[in-house]
């Protein structure tokens, strides 16, 4: 893997390459390798997975990995970071949808070892369903591995800026940027949805491993804060620089601004 050469990283736990491919190859490889290591000591791989533009590189190459390289899925538990509410699991918009499409659908994982925040129940419903969904997380020993976009405001999941750090598994209310980043998907603001399900910034934080990627140009200015930036609840994200298991794996345009 070829790291850019022009750009010094401003600490250790940040890597930057050329291209969206490369980041995206690389966070692809060490999802791989944990589930590699996870089999040879015959225990499962317990995974937090994204969704939302950054991430569709990294599936296809774990789909190309899995096709032509062996990689199988059997050992993985996923645990998604979110999902809209309300929306049905067929809406194409949903995050189950999504997960699907982009990655279940092509590898071996087990159905059953698949979870996604779902939002068919009812408004008193929801806060037992998120505490199910963090005790599960807790029952399989925490997740191992935490795959992390960043919103154009920082957020991670859809903690929104001014969610707690202690925060755990919970309905949120979107930020209006997260809305309109949306209607690339939804078509019309009217569409998007106002609330979801989000695991919280405790529950993130927990993972023994976090991967955050940003891709583009357009993360830049919001890559910097959280790098570089005051560590405070406005930007949710910030909240990992204090952590000794993060890793920010970025491509050459959403690193710019943080260029020595
Ligand atoms: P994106 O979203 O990958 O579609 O840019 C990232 C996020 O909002 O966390």
């Amino acid at each position: 893997m070829i790291k850019s050469s022009n750009i010094q990283p401003d600490f250790d736990k940040l890597t930057v390459y050329d291209s969206a491919v490369l980041a995206s190859k690389y966070t692809a490889k060490k999802i791989a390798e944990l589930i590699l290591q996870k089999q040879k000591e015959g225990n499962r791989a317990i995974l937090g997975l994204a969704t939302g533009n950054t991430p569709k590189m990294v599936y296809e190459e774990l789909i190309r990995m899995h096709k032509h390289e062996g990689l199988s899925f059997s050992n993985v538990v996923s645990f998604n970071l979110d999902e809209y509410y309300p929306i049905s699991d067929n809406d194409e918009q949903s995050y189950t949808y999504f997960m699907n499409n982009n990655l279940f659908n092509h590898v071996d994982i087990k159905k059953e070892n698949i979870h996604i925040p779902h939002t068919d129940c009812t408004s008193n419903q929801i806060s037992e369903y998120c505490l199910d969904y963090e005790n599960k997380i807790k029952s399989y020993g925490g997740l191992d591995l935490q795959l992390l976009g960043i919103g154009r405001n920082g957020h991670i999941g859809f903690n929104e800026p001014g969610s707690k750090f202690d925060s755990i598994t919970r309905l949120i209310d979107l930020h209006p940027l997260t809305r309109e980043d949306a209607i690339e998907n939804f078509g019309d603001l009217n569409n998007v949805p106002h609330q979801a399900i989000t695991m919280g910034i405790n529950t993130i934080v927990q993972a023994k491993k976090i991967l955050l990627l940003a891709l583009g140009e357009r993360k830049s200015e919001i890559i910097k804060k959280a790098l570089n930036g005051t560590i405070a609840t406005d930007v949710p994200s910030s909240i990992l620089q204090t952590l000794p298991q993060v890793e920010y794996i970025l491509d050459r345009e959403a690193a710019v601004l943080i260029q020595k």
